[in-house]
Formats: structure tokens, C-alpha cells, sequence
């Protein structure tokens, strides 16, 4: 039996976890830095997996020993931060199996600039773009350009880089806040703008291991604005309707079939894919998340390009996959793609973010994610769910008396399978009401929110 070292902490990463814990080669996780959440679940109670805690997780040396100490015989990366820190790299040059590509490659995601520059070089097709390091010059482009555009900070700002301007005064607000005010480093040193689109988004996933691909014939839809589009009253009071990382999701998306995936198979993974291996000639072991849009007149385009699994993507993705995750992930390190038979299950899926929402702060209030949002907020009610729901915990912690609390803007995730998708709705809808964040400065108010609308 073997052991699996997820590196992360977020839903994805426990989404992640959970699901190398079912593999049948798998005997062991160990999720680092991981989450307390894991421990409310029933395969973090039999310790299959196990949260772990370095002096420093962020050592990447550090990282390296504890899996050689522990035999650990993969290592997936969940997200984009460490890779673009050379974790991959470091591991790799000790030959430890990781899933991820190295520093190099992960500039795909890392800098946006670059990525519209391999875009073109692959020829696959994407809004019009031009990018700026002068926020006078950027000003002065989006006051003359008469279409609605998306500013985007050039670097990594935990998937909430891209705002989403209806007018002119809009995206000069969002070139002050980016590259003045800086709200996301110097990640936004650099913008780039882009035209903005309208249609379906897809989040398309491929896994590459340094000589093929394996595009997963299967695609999800993400919600990312924060609030459901008929809440005009939030919308108002957070000034627009915000982007966030992510505020649900449903797999499979309804336009799934196998028309679509052979077109975004052959319009845009190979190309980007043939570009990677062949014309750069990098070995890129890991995942691919294009993000698509499919407009009226069906033409399809790409808006990004990330170097790991969407969150929330991945957690109805992995609920979805009946293959054995454990058989993929070794077979992306030695190069045997080609021989991993992608399975799907019938089921569809629901996952409901549960965040933080408006809460009473010692004085005043928390507006809510994404936004200011209060911590320390009892979780309850996740006992009374009905079995086959699966649990997956972002931003949480444990408190003394309180037990399991919040501890970030998006807490956990629900999600619910069934054998459509209305089904799995009402499913998800049904039990997310049973769970409670308690507003102790509010009288045990609730101060959970959620989207209304995912899946619609
Ligand atoms: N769900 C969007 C992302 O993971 O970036």
C-alpha cells in the first residue's frame, strides 16, 4: 500500500485528499498544511487522513524530508502558489513523484501576459487583449475603447484578479484599485484588459505528462460572481456584483457532449498542449484548467489558463471520476497516460459554497465575503446531514469551547449527487439549510450565506 502527500488546504486540497483516501493502492494521505475540518470527517476520525505541521511548510526542503521520511510515493500540489514557488521543482529534483508542474511552466498561470502570449503562438482563439505597466496609459485606453472590458491584474490573486467593468468609470476603478492601490501586491505591477465576453463559461480540464494529454471528457460550470444575479440589494451595497474564486458549481455542465469536448479538444487543448511540449519542449507534469467561453454564435474562446484544478471544479470533478486517482497521479509522473482509462459515473452534482456573510464585529459589522468577513463562528449542524452527502472544509479552525469555527470567507463545501441534476439540487439546497455559523456577538444569529442559484 502506499502513501499520498497532498499539499494544500483548501477545499480542492480535502476534495483532493479524499479522494487518493479511496483509492485501493492508498493506505494513507497526509495533507499538509491541511485543515482541522479533515478531523469532523469520518476519514480523518480513522486517520486515513491526517492533517500534517512542520516548523515551516513553506520550506520546501522541509516538505522533501518529511516524504522521504515517510515513504511518501506522490506528492499533488493543489494549488498554483507553491508551484509558482518551485515546490514541484524542489521535490522533483529528489525524485519524489509530484503532481504539478515546475516554476517555469506555472508562469502559465502566474503571468497572464505570458499566457495570452502562448495563446496566440498556439493559435487558439481569445478576447482581444493589450497590456499595460502605466496606469495613465491604461486609463487612457479604456476611456476610448467604446466596449465593455475585463481588467486583470497580471499576476496571482487567489482567482479573484479579473474584474469585470460594465463601463468606462468602472474599469478606470478597477486600474486605480490594481495597479494604485495595489489591493493585490504587486501582482498588479502589470494589467492586462481584455474585451469582455458574454456566453457560457466552461471550466475544462486536461492532465499532461511530459509526452501526452489526457483530456478529461468531462466539464463543470463555475459561478464566481458573489451573489446571485436577482440579489439586487448585495449587489448594490458591495457596489457591483464582485468576482470571487469561486461560489459553486454543477458537473456535469449542460452543455456536455461529445461534440463540445472533441471541439475543445481539438481547438484548444492540442494546440496549447503541442505548443507546450514541442515548441518550448518543456516536461509539464500536472493539470491544465481551461477557462472558456462559449458565446450565442457558438464560437469558443479562451480567458485563462491555470496550472492546477479549479476549486470549486475539482470537488464535483472527483465525485464524478470513477477512476482511480492514485493510478492517474503516478501514471502523469512516469509518462503513461495512454494507459489511464477515464470512467465516469452517472451522477450529477451540486456543490454549495457556504461563506462567511454579514456579521457583528465588536464594533460595527463584517460586510460578508468577499468582502470583510468575521472568524471564529461556531459551524453547526453538520451531524444532522443526510447520509451521501460528501463535506469538504476550506477556511476553518477550532476554537476551545466552540469546537469547529470559521475562519475564512469561503467555509466549506457541500456536495450532493444524484441521478439528475434537479435532484441533486434540491438535495444540496435541503441540507445546507441545516448548517448554521454562530454569530455570537448576535444573539446565535446565523451569519451563513450561499448562493441561491447554483445549477440554474
Ligand atoms: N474556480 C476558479 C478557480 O479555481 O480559479
Amino acid at each position: 500500500m502506499s502513501k499520498v502527500l497532498v499539499y494544500g488546504s483548501g477545499g480542492r486540497d480535502h476534495c483532493l485528499a479524499d479522494k487518493y483516501a479511496n483509492s485501493q493502492h492508498v493506505d494513507k494521505v497526509f495533507f499538509l498544511p491541511g485543515n482541522p475540518g479533515v478531523l469532523y470527517t469520518p476519514k480523518g476520525k480513522k486517520e486515513m487522513i491526517e492533517s500534517v505541521r512542520l516548523s515551516d511548510s513553506n520550506d520546501f526542503n522541509e516538505v522533501a524530508r518529511f516524504c522521504t521520511e515517510h515513504n511518501v510515493s506522490l506528492v499533488d500540489v493543489g494549488s498554483e502558489n507553491p508551484l509558482s514557488r518551485g515546490l514541484a521543482d524542489v521535490l522533483s529534483q529528489q525524485n519524489i513523484p509530484t503532481i504539478g508542474p515546475l516554476k517555469e511552466f506555472a508562469r502559465i498561470e502566474s503571468d497572464r501576459a505570458f499566457t495570452n502570449f502562448l495563446l496566440s503562438a498556439a493559435n487558439v482563439p481569445k478576447p482581444e487583449y493589450r497590456v499595460f505597466f502605466d496606469p495613465v496609459e491604461a486609463a487612457d485606453y479604456v476611456k476610448n475603447i467604446g466596449y465593455q472590458v475585463v481588467v486583470k491584474a497580471n499576476g496571482l490573486a487567489a482567482g479573484k484578479g479579473a474584474l469585470c467593468c460594465d463601463n468606462a468609470d468602472d474599469a478606470l476603478a478597477a486600474i486605480d484599485d490594481i495597479m494604485v492601490k495595489k489591493v493585490f501586491g504587486d501582482s498588479g505591477n502589470r494589467v492586462v484588459i481584455e474585451q469582455r465576453k458574454y456566453g457560457t463559461e466552461i471550466s475544462f480540464f486536461a492532465y499532461l505528462d511530459g509526452k501526452h494529454v489526457l483530456p478529461l471528457k468531462m466539464f463543470c460550470q463555475d459561478y464566481k460572481p458573489a451573489f446571485d444575479p436577482d440579489d439586487h440589494e448585495a449587489i448594490e451595497k458591495f457596489g457591483g456584483n464582485l468576482n470571487t474564486g469561486g461560489t459553486g458549481c454543477y458537473c456535469p455542465h449542460k452543455l456536455v457532449s461529445d461534440s463540445l469536448v472533441n471541439r475543445i479538444i481539438k481547438e484548444i487543448v492540442n494546440p496549447v498542449v503541442n505548443c507546450i511540449y514541442n515548441d518550448y519542449g518543456w516536461n509539464y507534469k500536472g493539470v491544465l484548467y481551461f477557462g472558456l467561453n462559449l458565446d450565442d454564435d457558438n464560437n469558443l474562446e479562451v480567458f485563462e489558463i491555470n496550472v492546477r484544478h479549479g476549486d470549486p471544479e475539482c470537488e464535483v470533478l472527483m465525485r464524478k471520476l470513477s477512476t482511480d486517482l492514485f493510478e492517474l497521479g503516478m501514471a502523469v509522473w512516469e509518462g503513461r497516460l495512454d494507459e489511464i482509462k477515464q470512467v465516469w459515473n452517472q451522477q450529477h452534482y451540486v456543490d454549495l459554497i457556504a461563506m462567511e456573510g454579514r456579521s457583528k464585529a465588536s464594533r460595527g459589522w463584517n460586510p460578508g465575503y468577499p468582502k470583510r468577513y468575521g472568524k471564529g463562528h461556531k459551524i453547526e449542524g453538520l451531524d444532522d446531514l443526510e447520509p451521501g452527502l460528501a463535506v469538504y472544509f476550506a477556511g476553518v479552525d477550532t476554537h476551545e469551547e466552540r469546537g469547529l469555527v470559521t475562519y475564512g470567507g469561503r467555509v466549506l463545501h457541500l456536495i450532493s449527487g444524484d441521478e439528475t441534476l434537479e435532484k441533486a439540487r434540491e438535495k444540496a439546497y435541503r441540507n445546507i439549510e441545516k448548517i448554521a455559523f454562530v454569530d455570537h456577538n448576535k444573539e446565535n444569529a446565523s451569519c451563513m450565506r450561499y448562493r441561491k442559484t447554483i445549477g440554474l
